[in-house]
């Protein structure tokens, strides 16, 4: 009622509620680069299609008179209680979108107590959105560079700076075919966005001939060389494991088989995860993966899910279908080029509040206990 006893909202610079509206308000504030970067993914766009696909196949069937006056977002995870099972989704080049960038995306975060997680990528770095968010949780991930010192380096530097978790995003060894991208000319990257992670690091800059500040192009040029991992296999995860004492997830796990080998190979965690539609064209929803990925890992570890999470409903059929947590991430970027810090404080909060009333009606009354007793699957 809190919602609608506060409307109608006399405010003129009224934020938008309506996820497309969001998205079309940031279509009119952003260039064509920055914009089909963000909004775009790899070929055809038809995993971004399938993500949201995905979640219409199911349907919530509501129970009735089950008392649910009071509920319970909170949810577990590694021995931490947060307060919601949403999370910021690692994104990088946030500059682009807003000139505040992540630390106005990780203030936001840290005041709607979703942990926020920092990419690899960031224009900002790990310490300077560290230091944003105060005791604020948070997690940071890591992209494997090719110099396993430099990996070895972000791992102490995240650890040294408060952050409580490791995702390991595993499905970006190099970029994908991004035609938007490509039509436009436009990768941030390029342009020295998004590498402030690696020209501050001591061992990347150990590794040039001359400073970032003396000879940028060749400092750009050296992180292009280096950046991804294609000879990776799972035998060296223990390197990452040996790296560091924070909890492990992998990020971009679809394939039951990939999750049990992640269990094999003694990971905290999983993110089933297509990167929103941006790296494989015509791959399989993440919600679509979502069951069986569950079903192979069982209780052993949390399995968390992004790609396609715009709404409330969309929170509670993750959750539903063995989801341990969410990571919500386009709609903040379009909170983010809309109205900065406000509009991705603006963007959680409606999603918490949407999450809670959907919970609620649909009969339940905590996040951490919904299973698939509440949907049916129509094709
Ligand atoms: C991403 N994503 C991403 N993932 C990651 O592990 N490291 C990163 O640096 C980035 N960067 C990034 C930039 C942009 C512009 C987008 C849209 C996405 C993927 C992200 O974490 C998440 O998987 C997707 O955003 C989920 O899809 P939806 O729900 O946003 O469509």
């Amino acid at each position: 009622f809190k919602v609608y006893q506060t409307m109608p909202d006399p405010d003129p610079d009224r934020l938008p509620v309506v996820y497309e509206e969001w998205e079309k308000r940031a279509r009119e504030v952003l260039e064509d680069g920055p914009y089909d970067y963000i909004a775009g993914g790899a070929g055809g766009e038809s995993t971004m299609d399938a993500n949201l696909e995905a979640f219409k196949k199911w349907k919530i069937v509501p129970r009735m008179l089950r008392n649910v006056e009071s509920r319970d977002l909170k949810v577990e995870l590694f021995g931490h209680t947060y307060a919601s099972p949403l999370m910021l989704a690692p994104i990088g080049v946030q500059s682009i979108i807003h000139p505040d960038g992540e630390l106005a995306a990780a203030k936001a975060s840290a005041e709607m107590e979703v942990p926020y997680i920092t990419s690899s990528a960031s224009t900002r770095t790990l310490e300077e959105i560290a230091d944003a968010m105060g005791d604020a949780p948070r997690w940071f991930q890591l992209y494997w560079n090719k110099d396993p010192e430099v990996t070895a380096s972000f791992l102490k530097r995240a650890e040294n700076s408060g952050y409580s978790a490791i995702v390991v995003t595993l499905d970006t060894p190099m970029m994908a075919w991004r035609e938007k991208d490509l039509k436009n000319v436009y990768l941030p990257f390029l342009a020295g966005e998004g590498v402030g992670n690696y020209l501050s690091d001591p061992i990347f800059r150990s590794r040039l001939e001359k400073t970032p500040e003396e000879d940028p192009a060749s400092a750009i040029m050296h992180w292009t060389q280096t950046f991804g991992n294609p000879g990776l296999t799972w035998e060296d995860l223990t390197f990452i494991k040996e790296h560091t004492n924070l909890p492990i997830l992998l990020k971009g796990i679809l394939h039951p088989e990939d999750a049990k080998l992640a269990l094999e190979h003694g990971v905290d965690g999983i993110i089933v995860s297509n990167h929103g539609g941006r790296q494989v064209d015509g791959a399989l929803g993440a919600l679509d993966a979502l069951p069986e990925v569950c079903e192979a890992v069982g209780d052993q570890i949390p399995v968390l899910m992004d790609s396609g999470i715009r709404r409330g409903a969309d929170v509670v059929k993750a959750l539903s279908l063995g989801a341990d947590a969410v990571l919500v991430g386009r709609p903040c970027m379009y909170g983010l080029a809309v109205a900065g810090e406000r509009g991705v404080r603006e963007v959680l909060q409606n999603m918490l509040a949407d999450l809670d009333l959907t919970i609620a009606l649909a009969g339940e009354t905590a996040a951490g206990e919904l299973d698939s007793s509440v949907l049916r699957k129509s094709e």
